[in-house]
């Protein structure tokens, strides 16, 4: 947090917009953005590809926070976003968003998810497995309709083990088999198919990932198995693509690199393993999801009632939890938050920030100093623009917070705050006035 957050009444800021206005304005929880952000993560990402003179896409991982008009900024912005879902493609084409900008990823697409990528023409489907693989090859024969695809490989490496090259990763769902020859096997079909459109390789590593070493190694043994492939399968990739999981600073403990400092990275090792390997310059794809949206997103919540256990804790809660954020309860995932009326007030209590959820789970944050509070406080936790509304649920039948977009000291609600009435609209009454026969 910097100077620059707070305003004159020492009030923390978004986009420049005052939390406690937006609060009082939206009602709370609430998830606020503050775009300007999300675009200085992007224009950072580009600079870094064009100080280095490649050829490049940054394709937006849409699953870390997905709405209409977050499609509509990567437009503005021109960069491309991959879809995992028939739900997150039409919410795309929703926001005309260019669909030949997209790609289409997942482990087991339907084939109405693939024929409507193949009616809506995404830029590019990442073909997954044989099974996919086989019905696309028919589905586009039928069709006699041409598409761009990838295939997705399972490198044998996984960026959360010291041991990098760990059998572990292989065992993955997700890919084609690499050590085994399945990827060579992939590479022939796709060959064979006469509307499979064949231009480049996709891996991803894992996410929230601190260190280079994992994405120079994946550099490194695809270049190595491209240069195979030119001699033994007359395959020249044009696109080598990465993926994501750039790591980001979710609390004080965390010491990422920046995000351009892997694409950097990225970059140089394509560039040095390509002459290496006499492999034709190739350009370079990255799928950020957390990267961009993370730190430019927050939650601001309500405190109301607290519970003391003297010599044990603290508990202050908020008027939402874990169906607005799953991740403390999914995997541990660390936050912390301020008291949205004066950040920069001296914090001399340590407290946990418990949920409204019927659920002892449902805690957000764990031993956290803040400043003395009041119920009716405005609490915004940090960092929640990743997988926050995007894994947003309605347990307890908690309708889910509305999404606002600030920037330039404006604000924009992108996403209405779910009531009572949505929670029921699916639900369909029994008809008989007896059991179901
Ligand atoms: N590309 C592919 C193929 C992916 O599977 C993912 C994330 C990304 C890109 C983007 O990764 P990112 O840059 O966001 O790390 N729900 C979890 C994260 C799951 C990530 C799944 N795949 C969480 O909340 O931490």
């Amino acid at each position: 947090l910097t100077a620059a957050d707070l305003n004159a009444q020492h009030h923390l800021t978004v986009g420049g917009v005052d939390t406690l206005a937006l609060a009082q304005k939206y009602q709370t929880p609430l998830y606020v953005y503050d775009t300007g952000a999300i675009r200085q993560e992007i224009h950072a990402f580009k600079a870094v590809f064009e100080a280095n003179d490649v050829n490049y896409q940054i394709s937006y991982a849409s699953k870390a926070f997905a709405a209409v008009a977050m499609y509509q900024l990567a437009a503005q912005e021109g960069i491309h976003c991959d879809v995992v879902s028939g739900g997150e493609m039409y919410t795309a084409k929703q926001a005309g968003f260019p669909m030949e900008k997209l790609s289409f990823h997942g482990n087991n697409k339907s084939l109405a998810e693939l024929t409507e990528a193949l009616d809506y023409g995404v830029g590019c489907i990442m073909v997954d497995n044989f099974y996919e693989l086989q019905q696309l090859a028919n589905l586009t024969a039928q069709r006699e309709q041409h598409v761009t695809v990838m295939l997705r490989i399972a490198p044998g490496i996984s960026a959360h083990t010291h041991d990098y090259i760990s059998t572990g990763q292989e065992d993955s769902k997700f890919g084609f088999d690499l050590n085994s020859g399945q990827a060579d096997e992939a590479v022939k079909l796709a060959q064979a198919a006469p509307y499979l459109d064949l231009v480049g390789i996709h891996c991803h590593i894992g996410s929230q990932i601190f260190e280079l070493d994992g994405f120079k190694m994946i550099v490194d043994k695809l270049v190595t198995l491209f240069a195979r492939w030119q001699t033994e399968l007359d395959f020249y990739p044009k696109i080598i693509n990465v993926g994501g999981g750039f790591g980001v600073k979710y609390t004080s403990e965390d010491q990422p690199l920046l995000p351009t400092e892997f694409v950097d990275a990225i970059v140089k090792e394509t560039i040095a393993q390509t002459q290496a390997h006499h492999v034709p310059m190739l350009e370079i794809w990255i799928e950020p999801g957390r990267s961009l949206v993370a730190t430019a997103g927050m939650t601001l919540y309500t405190l109301g009632a607290s519970k003391d256990i003297p010599g044990i804790r603290k508990y202050l809660a908020v008027d939402g939890g874990m169906g607005d954020n799953i991740r403390p309860a999914l995997y541990e995932a660390k936050y912390e938050a301020v008291l949205a009326k004066d950040p920069s007030q001296p914090s001399d209590e340590v407290v946990s920030i418990a949920g409204k959820y019927c659920e002892s789970g449902d805690m957000l944050i764990w031993d956290q100093a803040l400043p003395a509070t009041q119920p009716g406080d405005v609490l915004a936790v940090l960092d929640t623009g990743a997988y926050g509304y995007s894994m947003a649920n309605n347990y307890n039948r908690n309708p889910r917070p509305a999404v606002v977009f600030c920037e330039n000291g404006h604000d924009q609600l992108v996403v209405q705050r779910e009531t009572f009435a949505d929670l029921t609209r699916l639900d369909v009454p029994l008809t008989a006035t007896e059991p179901i026969k």
